[in-house]
């Protein structure tokens, strides 16, 4: 028996067979169920269209759903001469139910296969991302509350500017997952269309029933042209991974903030000890390793968009095999993330700030501005008062007041932290995932 599902005459050769197929295998595993739920909802339209009987049906879905179940006990493998995860469920129906089981591929293609399955894979995975978003989120709100009034100095240039607060601090970070969350969302919008029925990318002369698939797996709506559906093979994971990126880029400077606000030269917070390593030689050391691997971590992820962009660049509209080297860069890229989020939640919750960092004459300038301000608001002209502070200071008479009156929003007597999370929870309730749920019950006779 021919191994591959589109082998003929001649026998395909060994060294081009494991070229071609490289380590698709072990990224497919991680498509497996979405395959089998691909392939249920297919059924049941071939079905409604006249292309299976009934009890074909019947039989097929049965079968389907017991793959589902291997699937999800681990027990599922593509077999050594079975080029994908799409050969493979198709044989093991065809192994058990003959000619019903050959039936299964009318009206479509792995191109579309393969297509539907990645968006299936990604919506599920990005719920699993903003779950891991959401815990770092109400850590980052809780410190900021926690430490609303602790004060510590803001930098511009590195130079110490203005005074800050450990509430400003924490709760910025926490805004800037809000803003990672619209991204994600946006990308979530785009993963959430129907790609099904575009089979090798230009449809089929079957009369598919493209809103019934839409349906039955749980999308919002399809990517209607067939050829734009598989234009959007690499399209969909780089805008995914924009806004993974985008999440990268907020972790990673809160990292290298904290690797630098825990050096004895600032000295502004401590991380536990549990969560710094030792140095071979040097008996002292307390190294935030896990901040320093979480910076470098996060700057890869940014390379991300950049690495799919180069592997798909100059391809013309339709299917290239190019498209299936995006899954090696791509598809671990969701346990990076989460690992990342899920360790950062763990420092940031146990995070001790230092209470009297103010206290430190070395920062006493930074409470320049609030002099400036306090005498303007006694009627002397601001650029009056600028000047006599700047002068007082040369002359090594400014007497700092180490206290601050800021009460507009956003700022460290007011931080609207309120706001910056009903702004992420509105966001978090677009996604919906719910309606994806109920879809797969269904399709698993679960309901
Ligand atoms: N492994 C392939 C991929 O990821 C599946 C689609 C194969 N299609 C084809 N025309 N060779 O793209």
């Amino acid at each position: 028996m021919a191994s591959k599902l589109w082998e003929k005459s001649t026998t395909v050769d060994h060294d081009v067979e494991s070229y071609t197929v490289g380590r698709d295998r072990e990224m497919d595993l991680y498509l497996a169920p979405y395959d089998v739920l691909g392939s249920l909802a297919h059924i049941k339209m071939l079905q409604s269209i006249g292309l299976l009987s009934a009890e074909e049906l019947d039989t097929l879905t049965g079968e389907l759903r017991g793959i589902y179940e291997i699937i999800g006990k681990g027990e599922f493998k593509i077999e050594d001469d079975i080029e994908d995860v799409h050969s493979q469920v198709e044989l093991m129906l065809t192994r058990r139910l003959g000619d019903t089981g050959k039936k299964i591929h009318s009206g479509r293609s792995r191109n579309d296969q393969v297509l539907v399955d990645l968006k299936l894979f990604i919506r599920s995975r990005i719920e699993d991302v903003t779950k891991a978003m959401t815990r770092l989120f109400d850590t980052l709100l809780e410190q900021s509350e926690r430490y609303k009034d602790v004060l510590l100095p803001g930098y511009t240039h590195l130079q110490v500017a203005m005074p800050s607060s450990f509430g400003l601090w924490f709760g910025a970070y926490a805004e800037s997952l809000a803003d990672d969350l619209t991204v994600m969302r946006a990308a979530y919008e785009i993963t959430n269309r129907n790609p099904l029925g575009s089979a090798a990318g230009y449809g089929s002369s079957f009369p598919l029933n493209r809103t019934m698939t839409t349906n039955l797996l749980g999308f919002d709506s399809m990517d209607y042209n067939v050829v734009y559906a598989q234009m959007g093979r690499g399209k969909t994971e780089r805008i995914v991974a924009q806004a993974l990126s985008s999440i990268a880029a907020t972790v990673g400077k809160l990292a290298y903030d904290a690797c630098l606000f825990n050096s004895q030269n600032f000295g502004f917070i401590k991380l536990p000890d549990e969560f710094t390593t030792g140095s071979s030689i040097m008996p002292h050391k307390k190294n935030p390793d896990v901040f320093e691997l979480t910076r470098a971590k996060c700057n890869k992820l940014q390379a991300l968009p950049f690495e799919i962009t180069l592997i798909t660049n100059n391809l013309p509209s339709g299917y290239f095999r190019d498209l299936q080297l995006v899954k090696e860069n791509f598809v671990p890229a969701f346990d990076d993330i989460i690992a990342i989020l899920d360790m950062v939640t763990a420092m940031v919750s146990q995070i001790k700030v230092n209470r009297s960092i103010v206290d430190d004459d070395r920062y006493r300038l930074m409470f320049s501005v609030e002099e400036v301000n306090r005498l303007t608001l006694e009627g002397m002209p601001f650029r009056d008062a600028y000047k006599k502070v700047g002068l007082d200071i040369e002359e090594g008479k400014f007497n700092a007041v180490k206290e601050v009156h800021h009460t507009h929003e956003g700022s460290i007597g007011n931080l609207c932290n309120d706001k910056i999370k009903a702004l992420y929870d509105k966001t978090l309730a677009g996604f919906n995932f719910e309606t994806y749920h109920r879809a797969f019950a269904a399709l698993l006779g679960k309901n």
